[in-house]
């Protein structure tokens, strides 16, 4: 691709270097440009000899191009990072006094915007006024990370790592390219493991790192499907990419707050997937810390809400997809699951398969095995379900289109 990215003058600019490389590496051509502040952080001369290319910095050049107009039309897509408050609230008002904000307003084609600034500027009512206009006019502004910020304080405004920015733009164009499947359809999913606390400090849990839940987001998001991810704080802080593949997050802790969460989006959704690892049994806490001097203790456990069950009752147009993990007898016990709980696919894993980056599956419905997934990274095993899934989906909609043209 060719990639235009337009620097402004936030302390992040520094970082851009690193990015131009990472682009370059993987075989893209790069343009750039500088504000005139962007020059106190980054030089000119610097991306020039990362990108191989002139850095451009003047509205009015000595060339005789029109290079507001030229560059737009060399770039693929365009990137700004970081965008200071200050170039959103150009674009935003149409503002074009210097070569970047004209680029941008002469330019037709994706533009990703990469806001960095202190928190107190970011949720200052203009920026987010700003970043909203921006974001209805079809422009894609990332919401900025969390973290120590240049100023010394420490909170969200932070431009994203380079890698995640690569990330995130790759996806954006392969999305917009390739996938449609799933577009305007929601997808809830369930990652990672939830808790029952036996006393306010120690609690049971299942081991789940959420990652096959949070690859799944990301497959759905690259379908076009509006996705709600239910998860624990862990795992966003694990895979922060996975938010940027959510519309909505929703963190929860204990199983009962999957449920009282997934009850009310429910009936919204088309597609449910219970990646979660929730925690079957509970107790009733103590209020207390147990003392560590009581050398027998017992721990009564009682079954949590079946989260997939209770669903499945109020089960209408949605497609119900659950995980089993199985220690003996995988397919056996998955196909029994998938009857009781009223799925349509199940994917059976094995133990192999909790807190690691790959695992091996079997895709099972109601008329027995679909697919074996042989030792691939959780991405691989996601893409593959999602695959299932769009079948499915393309049967559901084959019967209902029949049913309606009999009906006439
Ligand atoms: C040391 C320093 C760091 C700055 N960092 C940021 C920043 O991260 N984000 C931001 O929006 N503005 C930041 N500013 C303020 C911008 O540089 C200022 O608003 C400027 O007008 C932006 O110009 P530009 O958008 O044309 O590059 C910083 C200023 C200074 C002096």
């Amino acid at each position: 691709m060719n990639i235009l990215i337009g620097v402004s003058g936030g302390i992040a600019a520094y970082k851009i270097a690193d990015l131009v490389r990472l682009f370059i590496k993987e075989g893209h051509q790069v343009k750039t440009i500088l504000t005139e502040n962007a020059k106190y952080f980054v030089t000119p001369v610097t991306l020039e000899t990362l990108s191989k290319n002139k850095c451009h910095t003047e509205l009015f050049s000595s060339t005789r191009d029109v290079e507001h107009v030229e560059l737009g039309k060399w770039a693929d897509i365009m990137i700004i990072a970081p965008a200071t408050a200050n170039i959103i609230g150009k674009i935003a008002n149409g503002i074009c006094d210097d070569l970047l904000s004209t680029v941008v307003l002469a330019l037709d084609k994706p533009c990703y915007i990469f806001p960095a600034m202190n928190t107190n500027m970011l949720t200052h009512p203009s920026v987010n006024d700003n970043i909203a206009k921006l974001r209805d006019w079809g422009y894609i502004v990332y919401d900025p990370a969390e973290g120590e910020l240049a100023c010394g304080d420490t909170g969200k405004g932070r431009l994203p790592d380079v890698d995640l920015i690569y990330q995130m733009v790759m996806a954006e164009t392969e999305r917009a390219e390739i996938f449609s499947s799933l577009s305007g359809k929601n997808v809830l999913i369930t990652a990672g493991s939830t808790k029952s606390y036996i006393d306010p400090v120690r609690y049971i849990e299942n081991g789940s790192s959420g990652l096959m839940g949070a690859e799944l987001a990301r497959q759905a998001w690259l379908r076009g499907a509006k996705v709600t991810l239910i998860c624990n704080k862990e795992v966003i802080e694990k895979f922060q990419w996975a938010k940027y593949y959510t519309d909505t997050t929703v963190l929860v802790e204990t199983t009962e707050d999957v449920y009282n969460n997934v009850r009310g989006l429910f009936d919204a959704a088309d597609i449910y997937i219970s990646a979660g690892a929730l925690c079957d049994f509970k107790n009733e806490p103590q209020l207390e810390k147990i003392k560590k001097d009581n050398k027998d203790i017992t721990i009564k456990l009682k079954p949590s809400v079946d989260v997939f069950s209770e669903l499945s009752r109020s089960k209408k147009k949605q497609l119900m997809i659950g995980f089993a993990l199985e220690t003996s007898d995988l397919e056996r016990n998955a196909k029994e699951k998938l009857n009781s709980k009223g799925m349509d696919l199940i994917v059976a894993n094995s133990v192999e398969a909790i807190d690691s980056n790959s695992s091996s599956v079997v895709i099972i419905d109601s008329k027995g095995i679909r697919k074996y997934v042989k030792e691939s990274e959780k991405r691989i095993v996601a893409d593959e379900i999602l695959k299932e899934v769009e079948k499915l989906l393309a049967g559901q909609e084959a019967a209902k289109a029949k049913t309606s043209q009999e009906a006439h």
